[in-house]
């Protein structure tokens, strides 16, 4: 049996919800990741330093006895950031960083960045206090393709942020083309790479139908594209890492509006080891998982290891969320009923 032990990971790209879904479904992440970058956009999106301190402080309360598990904060940027309250949260430490979303990009986005020209003071500022900008990359305009919108995002909006504020340490999430692949590696930023990013292609969602089980934001790409992923995120190289961007939605919700997220985090270490083995890249799993990220926050890597061993690890259908022993929805998992090869066998410390 084979087995590997790394430092414990953290996912820098995390939906975690509300209430009994966030209660329910926590311990995936906190068991396993030393900290988790949450992203804001919650029903009423973390705008202030209030609501950041009460959306943290509802996840403290939700994690299992005893974690150690770290959330860190962002806030969401709309047309009406208040400057000093995202300085003063960052300097403060309730803020990790902010989030542009472009309006209507994905879900809970309808109070995003209408024109991203209008925030430009706001990254002046954050560029010279140090606080990193995670960005949402896809144009939202109905004439641009759905599967162009990163591109187009890139060279329309990314392209001269990058040029204006040279030293504002950005992040590209959940890139999904080689096109993005080479624009981070060329402008020195970063970029957080998810699980069905690296399994899945546009394919996947018209298999045996419609198929909303494979539907996330940015949509999966051509072919091409998932390879490009692969070949980054195994590579090893600093700029790419872990950031499942797991975004659980209720079945029924899924099924019925077709919501973008795919809830990867029961599994996300499993599935990644399985592209990373596939690449014969097993060795560089731990930069990717544990060491890229810290490194480019500035962070030290967590201290405890995750052992994981190669056994059949077979994945639910579905996870259950419960409320006072009832079950009152489902949600699917990725690699739903599928076996994988590894599993996680537990923290060393
Ligand atoms: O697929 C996605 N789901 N992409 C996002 O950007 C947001 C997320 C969610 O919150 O459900
Ligand atoms: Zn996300």
């Amino acid at each position: 049996m084979k087995t590997l032990t790394i430092l414990k990971p953290d996912d820098w790209h995390l939906h975690l919800r509300e209430g009994l879904v966030l209660k329910n479904i926590i311990h995936f992440t906190s068991e396993y990741f030393g900290r988790a970058v949450i992203m804001p956009n919650t029903k009423t999106p973390i705008t202030s330093i209030d609501s950041a301190n009460f959306y943290k402080k509802s996840i403290l309360e939700s994690l299992p006895e005893g974690s150690s598990f770290e959330p860190l904060m962002t806030m969401y940027l709309t047309d009406d950031t208040d400057k000093e309250e995202l300085i003063n949260g960052f300097k403060n430490n309730v803020f990790f960083a902010a989030k542009l979303y472009p309006a209507n990009a994905t879900t809970n986005s309808s109070h995003g960045v209408k024109r991203i020209e209008n925030l430009y003071k706001i990254f002046e500022s954050m560029e010279d206090n140090g606080m990193p900008l995670l960005i949402h990359g896809e144009v939202t305009d109905s004439d641009v393709d759905v599967f162009d919108r990163e591109e187009v995002f890139i060279d329309r909006e990314l392209s001269p942020i990058v040029v204006r504020f040279p030293k504002l340490k950005i992040v590209l999430e959940h890139i999904t083309t080689s096109y993005a692949v080479d624009f981070v590696q060329q402008n020195y930023i970063g970029a957080t790479i998810t699980p069905h990013h690296l399994h899945i292609n546009r394919n996947a969602m018209f298999f045996g139908g419609l198929n909303s089980d494979f539907y996330c934001l940015p949509v999966a790409k051509r072919e091409n594209n998932r390879l490009a992923l692969i070949k980054a995120a195994t590579s090893g190289k600093e700029c790419f890492f872990l950031g499942t961007d797991s975004a659980p939605h209720l079945r029924k919700w899924k099924a019925f509006c077709g919501c973008a997220g795919i809830f990867n985090s029961p599994v996300a270490i499993e599935s990644y080891l399985t592209v990373f083995e596939e690449e014969n890249s097993l060795d560089n799993f731990e930069k990717f998982a544990s060491l890229n990220g810290p490194n480019f926050y500035n962070l030290p890597p967590n201290k405890e290891k995750l052992k994981i061993v190669s056994r059949p690890n077979k994945i639910a259908e579905f996870i259950d969320v419960v409320e006072e022993k009832n079950i009152v929805g489902q949600i699917k998992p990725f690699h739903s009923g599928e076996t994988l090869k590894w599993e996680i066998d537990g923290i060393i410390n």
